[in-house]
């Protein structure tokens, strides 16, 4: 199966073509030649939690042909997104936590897991105890070894760029090793946050951020307070699951001009 892998969308963040981009990545998926089964989002679908970007937001992820899978970013809030979900895409699971946007989807040859890591003023999030619990839970309640992907906001492993590696949190590591000890169920780690391209591994298991639909970072090595946008495209990864592994492809998308 083919699953289209799409993330910060970051609609309402006035200096940036966000909708226009949308619907450019979305027309693409929908007019590839072998549609995806599922999109997942993971997480940034507004820019700065002003729920009233989530209609526009939703106006163009309901024009996929196929299902989508969201999370919440840092930019996102939980029980806002669970709101805008309940309003414009009643078909979307439901959460199983009170206060966090957590389920899963067992329609599919791999079982999608889906992690909330919002946390106030934690820019690299937190995946506190009680929903690591929950992730525990659901990885050691799988007797027949179905294959997993993991979806979660941010990309858990040092990246080297000073920016997203001065907000890493200890969770991170506590995260890594519940997945790797999984390494034989877990098949992908999908990400986003990054705002480009980067793909490291837990154990045995690939980790993947996916560009942002909305504009692509610059990454440099330098200490830098801001992320700065490049003038490359924008896009998104098109996994293919064959009953084993993945094989992840760019789909590179040319990008309107902000
Ligand atoms: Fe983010």
């Amino acid at each position: 199966m083919f699953i289209a892998h799409i993330s910060d969308l970051h609609i309402g963040d006035a200096d940036k073509p966000g909708i226009a981009n949308l619907n450019k990545i979305v027309r693409c998926i929908n007019s590839m030649d072998i549609l995806p089964e599922a999109v997942l989002v993971t997480g940034d679908l507004i820019h700065l939690r002003q729920k009233k970007h989530y209609e526009a937001c939703f106006t163009e992820l309901n024009k996929l042909k196929m299902p989508y899978f969201t999370i919440v970013g840092n930019h996102d809030e939980p029980n806002q997104l669970k709101e805008a979900l309940a309003m414009y895409c009643p078909a979307h699971p439901k959460s199983e936590m009170k206060d966090y946007l957590q389920y899963v989807v067992d329609d599919y040859p791999v079982r999608i897991i889906a992690l909330d890591t919002y946390a106030e003023k934690h820019p690299n999030g937190i995946l506190n105890d009680e929903k690591l619990e929950w992730l525990r839970e659901k990885l050691e309640n799988n007797p027949d070894k179905k294959p997993v992907l993991l979806m979660i906001h941010q990309f858990t492993l040092k990246t080297k760029l000073s920016f997203f590696d001065s907000y890493a949190e200890e969770w991170f590591g506590k995260f890594n090793e519940l997945a790797a000890r999984h390494e034989d169920t877990i098949k992908l780690i999908a990400c986003g946050h990054l705002h480009n391209s980067l793909i490291g591994s837990v154990g045995k298991i690939p980790m993947i951020s996916t560009f942002s639909t909305n504009w692509q970072a610059y990454f440099d090595f330098k200490p830098r307070e801001y992320l700065t946008a490049n003038k490359l495209p924008v896009g998104f990864y098109l996994h293919r699951f064959d009953g084993e592994k993945f094989m992840s492809y760019v789909v590179a998308v040319p990008r309107e001009c902000a």
